[in-house]
């Protein structure tokens, strides 16, 4: 036991703890759930299951050859029982579906290659996001836009506000873009100073709107206000609105012709609920877009990803549907939480970073959801820069999240009296 950490530790006590439902678990094994993670370093490889001998299931591992730590958990519990506070459940639209259905009817959707322009696509998103057709860059997600962007604009030194997406961070390292990290500070919500932000020997800035983790959004106003400070000290302003879609009036993607220093990326997998299609955009001015269109592989997306991204995008109800359900439902389960004391940030986004009351280990508190309740939660250690304590969870239904609450309100008399540290 010595020399491990205290989330080792206390997998290996839940999990012994479990023993007595070994047979069980084995017979369930082939049905265990897939958490995936945004983060990698969520997961939990092999090899680190190889260090617990005691575990029920060795001889077994290869069942978690793909797994994550919160796999070792689910693996155990009844299958159905598990509520994913890893990701929201707004989407895909319904459209999606029958696209891709209908599409595939078509075999040239498979045997022909996708446009090399992507004109068609282009303009679905040109529609949607009010932008130019020629201002937009289209990719198989965020991070080969981000990769791009700083290939092409040969960026040296890039502040990085943190915590954040801990990809920006192996991105720019990727591109040997030399990390300034500039820690934001909880008791302030997160808030981007900045004028704090224009000061430096840097040539670039990464920061999301709304962020990740904390979901605080940072008004169009104050933003616009930023980059054009910057564009005076020639500091390129790389704004990732993966959430923006929460509160769209904040874009910045209308303002990217008045400066060149700007370049906006866009999701569709967050708020259309479709990661798995790996389809982004970026919107910069003119040149820009064509310059990064240059350094793009050809053909980043499939035909058929295409269509099903531009019937969601056309899919207004939905979108509409969406912001009005999220913002309800967060705005109730903060509210429940606040009740309880626990402090949630003021989030824009589909989720809610959790900051839990002195003397409860996050690190607890996240295995006792999953094994007590039957509840995951987004594990935030891996954050840069962000105090202990901290836990992020998706806004789900309705039900699940007075669940949720419900659960939370069972668990924390306990974590009090059992002095958690
Ligand atoms: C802040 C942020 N930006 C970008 C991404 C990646 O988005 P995409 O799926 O469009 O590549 C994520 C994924 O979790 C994210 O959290």
């Amino acid at each position: 036991m010595n020399g491990r950490s205290l989330r080792e530790r206390e997998i290996l006590s839940i999990v012994t703890r479990l023993e007595h439902r070994r047979q069980e678990i084995m017979n369930r094994l082939h049905h265990f759930v897939w958490l995936s993670c945004e983060d990698r370093e969520c997961r939990f490889p092999l090899t680190r299951l190889r260090m617990f001998p005691e575990l029920p299931y060795t001889g077994h591992t290869e069942y978690f050859s793909t797994g994550n730590i919160e796999l070792v958990f689910v693996a155990l519990l009844p299958i159905g029982q598990v509520l994913r506070f890893l990701d929201g459940t707004c989407g895909p639209p319904p459209a999606v579906l029958s696209t891709l259905r209908t599409r595939l009817e078509d075999i040239s959707m498979l045997t022909a290659y996708p446009d090399l322009e992507q004109a068609g696509f282009k303009q679905s998103i040109a529609d949607y996001a009010g932008v130019h057709p020629k201002q937009l860059v289209v990719a198989n997600g965020f991070i080969p836009l981000l990769e791009s962007a700083l290939r092409t604009l040969r960026l040296k030194r890039c502040l990085l506000p943190v915590p954040a997406f801990v990809e920006y961070r192996r991105s720019l390292a990727r591109a040997g873009v030399e990390i300034e990290p500039h820690i934001l500070s909880p008791d302030s919500n997160f808030r981007y100073d900045i004028h704090v932000l224009v000061h430096g020997g840097h040539d670039a800035v990464l920061l999301a709107n709304p962020q990740n983790p904390s979901g605080v959004l940072t008004t169009r106003d104050i933003l616009l206000q930023f980059v054009s400070e910057c564009a005076e000290r020639n500091i390129t302003v790389l704004l990732d609105e993966a959430f923006i879609d929460y509160a769209p009036l904040n874009s910045l993607t209308l303002d990217v012709e008045q400066f060149a220093n700007l370049i906006v990326f866009r999701s569709v997998t967050k708020f259309h609920g479709i990661p798995g299609l790996r389809v982004a955009h970026a919107v910069a001015n003119e040149a820009i877009a064509r310059a990064l269109n240059e350094t793009l592989p050809p053909w980043p997306i499939t035909t058929l990803a295409s269509c099903a991204v531009a019937s969601a995008l056309s899919d207004q109800p939905f979108a509409e549907r969406t912001r009005l359900h999220n913002d309800r439902r967060r705005a109730r389960l903060r509210a429940g939480l606040d009740a309880l004391g626990i402090h949630a940030y003021p989030s824009a986004a589909n989720f809610l970073l959790l900051h839990l009351p002195e003397g409860i280990s996050a690190d607890r508190f996240w295995s006792h959801m999953i094994v007590e309740h039957h509840m995951v939660l987004r594990d935030c250690s891996n954050y840069e820069a962000l105090p202990s304590r901290h836990l992020r969870m998706a806004v789900r239904t309705a039900e699940e999240n007075d669940k949720l609450v419900g659960a939370v309100a069972q668990l924390l008399p306990f974590c009090q009296r059992s002095q958690w540290a």
